[in-house]
């Protein structure tokens, strides 16, 4: 059975010309790029070039990119470095919704004496900025707001958010992990001073990311020790993957308009052909300024786990907002933060879409899900109308 990928928020799959372009660096090319001689020191070359691959495609100078070692690695740095460089101030402004990488390192600081305002969402998963200008005072250290949520698609407004912090001295950083390499991004005209990606969400490998730092802005380093990374990420680089990492941020530079029009026209198909055939379904988040490849969508009277589960019989992968399926416990706190009624967050699947998904692959899903719906309301005492018939034709 051949596996049909919808879960690409999680993680994508290795782009074949990023493998290619790493293999020689797992194999014989095993040198240090710290060292002396010519068989380590020419791979500093090789992680500077993929330095500027990785700077072009966020429109970044060069020494603003620091390698890492994923997303939660960048984003812990960004709002570490933020509150070791502004001594004296102890308020974080971050939102509810922020992927726990950001969330839970900011609880982590509250417990530790900082002040931390998590600013609401509405109803569509967005951000209203009257709410954020409400709780900015002269002991903000840093706002760290996030480009696009993993789990809706949604994106923030994130340059006009920006624009005000510029005026207020303020930092601001921004979790673009699922933005980057999706839609275009680019720091000479974005004002942040911070921006987090990982390579594992652009078909680069997984434990590479970076963290861009704006020339001039204040920096500690997280990770200590060695001169790496010209003192700001101690620790031996990761080669193979930091080649891999820029490869991939090549391609994506080079595909990413006609990549935004397939992925949406594809996402599209697929959720409108789901609304219609199937009753009661809601779309979670702003459709109106949503990742082209994402589509959170609410099945009423139904568990997520039980659609992935059969989902998964046909050999296709999604993911689901609803407990346990994420290794948690609880909800998923992005569609609780929303007010998404708790029968929908528990009925809720995120198809995530990337280059290689095909039409072939969305018609298939369009022919099982209404099936794989109706047949979980049966076994459903919630999917059954007054008269026992149940919700879904
Ligand atoms: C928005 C967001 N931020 C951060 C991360 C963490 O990235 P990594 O898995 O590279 O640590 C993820 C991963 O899912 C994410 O979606």
């Amino acid at each position: 059975m051949n596996t049909i990928y919808f879960d690409n928020n999680a993680t994508t799959r290795v782009a074949p010309e990023v493998l290619d372009e790493m293999l020689p660096y797992l194999e014989g090319f095993y040198g240090n790029p710290s060292s002396m001689h010519t068989f380590g020191g020419q791979l500093y070359r090789k992680v500077e070039e993929a330095r500027s691959r990785v700077a072009q495609l966020v429109g970044a100078e060069p020494e603003e990119i620091i390698f890492t070692s994923c997303g939660t690695e960048s984003d812990n740095t960004a709002i570490m470095s933020s509150v070791e460089s502004s001594p004296g101030k102890r308020h974080i402004i971050t939102t509810r919704v922020e992927h726990p990488a950001v969330l839970n390192f900011c609880k982590h600081l509250s417990r530790k004496g900082f002040r931390v305002t998590f600013v609401p969402v509405n109803n569509y998963g967005q951000m209203n900025i009257e709410e954020l200008l409400k709780v900015i005072d002269d002991d903000t250290a840093l706002v760290s707001i996030m480009y696009a949520n993993n789990e809706t698609g949604v994106i923030f407004p994130v340059a006009e958010i920006g624009e005000i912090l510029k005026k207020r001295r303020i930092l601001f950083h921004t979790d673009a992990v699922q933005a980057v390499g999706k839609i275009p991004i680019d720091v000479k005209t974005l004002p942040v001073d911070m921006l987090s990606l990982s390579g594992h969400k652009l078909h680069a490998p997984k434990g590479i990311g970076t963290l861009y730092v704006r020339k001039g802005t204040r920096f500690y380093p997280f990770m200590i020790g060695g001169h790496q990374e010209r003192g700001r990420r101690a620790g031996t680089e990761n080669v193979a993957s930091i080649i891999g990492l820029g490869k991939a941020c090549e391609l994506a530079s080079k595909n990413l308009g006609n990549e935004v029009t397939y992925l949406k026209g594809l996402r599209d198909k697929l959720e409108t052909a789901l609304i219609k055939l199937c009753p009661d379904v809601r779309v979670n988040g702003d459709i109106n300024s949503r990742l082209p490849n994402t589509t959170n969508l609410s099945f009423e009277y139904v568990e997520g786990e039980a659609i992935l589960l059969r989902l998964n019989e046909y050999g296709i992968c999604a993911s689901s907002g609803s407990a346990c399926t994420s290794g948690s416990l609880e909800p998923s706190h992005v569609l609780r933060a929303m007010g998404v009624p708790f029968t929908a967050i528990h009925g809720s699947i995120r198809f995530s879409l990337s280059r290689y998904n095909t039409a072939e692959e969305i018609d298939r899903v369009i022919e099982i899900m209404p099936g794989v719906i109706k047949e979980l309301r049966l076994l459903s005492p919630f999917g059954r109308d007054k008269l026992g018939q149940v919700k879904c034709s």
